[in-house]
């Protein structure tokens, strides 16, 4: 769950997702990385929790470069990357250059590109393609959400949430395609895994909170919305251990292109579908 574009997200928050986010990113997008982690830009760090995943998980990280556009988050992050150097940068991604990423050999993002407008992964893109980085960009949310048991409603709730994540011209369900469209067209070669956060009784406080945002956002968007008693029910079923779902997302690793830097190669490569895992 993200909050609008250009809002704040709660520090609260983020840590409520951080270990049902650590249980799915793709251990397999990961290992395709492992050596290629030296210096790491993580774009849209929030308190740092990829760096808290990822960097147990490079061989030799020596530094990583956080940025954010919020203060507050990047001087939460600064302290809890475990690595020896850290530095901060705030910026609006909508702005990255390829000399932001200077010494970088690995971009990382989570939960990211589903807040950004096909003209800021465009921008973001470039500067990725033209610094000549591979990157690795998790938990992209794809419209689609299991519930069980399976209720009526699920589809139209659904359905009007993807649209309020596609308010303003932001990508929603659509990013983790579009990203690997435009990394594509830039000569890059992108390849999607498969990384669902898998709700239940043990992750009970995140599944409530996750239902409310997730049908509050369907019912701003679609106020007419019929779910008189649907959310009731669905926290009820939540309190008594009864209540699963599987919030499907993808993990995107994007490498040059094979002639030097992608932006000179003009091959696209392997084109997987988002949303499945790639062998
Ligand atoms: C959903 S949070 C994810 C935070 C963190 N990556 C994680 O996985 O916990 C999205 C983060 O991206 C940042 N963000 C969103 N749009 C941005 C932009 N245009 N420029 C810089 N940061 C942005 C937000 O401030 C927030 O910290």
């Amino acid at each position: 769950m993200t909050s609008a574009g250009g809002a704040a997200f709660a520090p609260e928050w983020l840590a409520l997702r951080e270990g049902a986010d650590a249980e799915a990113r793709s251990e397999r997008a990961a290992e395709v990385v492992r050596d290629l982690g030296r210096v790491v830009a993580d774009l849209g760090c929030g308190t740092g929790s990829l760096g808290r995943w990822l960097a147990p998980r490079l061989s030799g990280s020596e530094r990583w470069v956080l940025f954010d556009r919020d203060p507050g988050l990047l001087a939460l992050a600064r302290e809890t990357v475990p690595v020896n150097r850290v530095r901060t940068r705030e910026l609006d991604l909508a702005s990255l250059r390829a000399r932001d990423l200077d010494g970088v050999t690995l971009v990382a993002a989570s939960a990211l590109l589903d807040l950004l407008t096909r003209a800021e992964v465009e921008t973001l893109a470039g500067a990725v393609v033209a610094a000549g980085c591979p990157a690795l960009l998790t938990l992209t949310v794809v419209g689609r959400v299991e519930l069980s048991p399976a209720d009526p409603l699920d589809a139209r709730v659904g359905r009007a949430f993807d649209d309020h994540q596609r308010r303003g011209g932001r990508l929603g369900p659509d990013a983790a395609a579009v990203a690997a469209e435009v990394f594509e067209g830039l000569g890059a070669r992108t390849h999607a895994f498969a990384s669902p956060w898998r709700l239940g009784p043990d992750r009970a406080d995140l599944l409530r909170e996750w239902l409310r945002g997730w049908v509050g956002a369907a019912v701003e968007q679609e106020p007419g919305l019929p779910v008189a008693g649907y959310l009731e029910r669905r926290l009820e079923q939540c309190g008594r251990g009864g209540l699963r779902a599987v919030v499907h997302h993808t993990d995107l690793v994007v490498l040059p292109g094979s002639a030097g830097t992608a932006a000179s190669s003009g091959s696209a490569g392997a084109v997987r579908p988002p949303g499945t895992e790639s062998s």
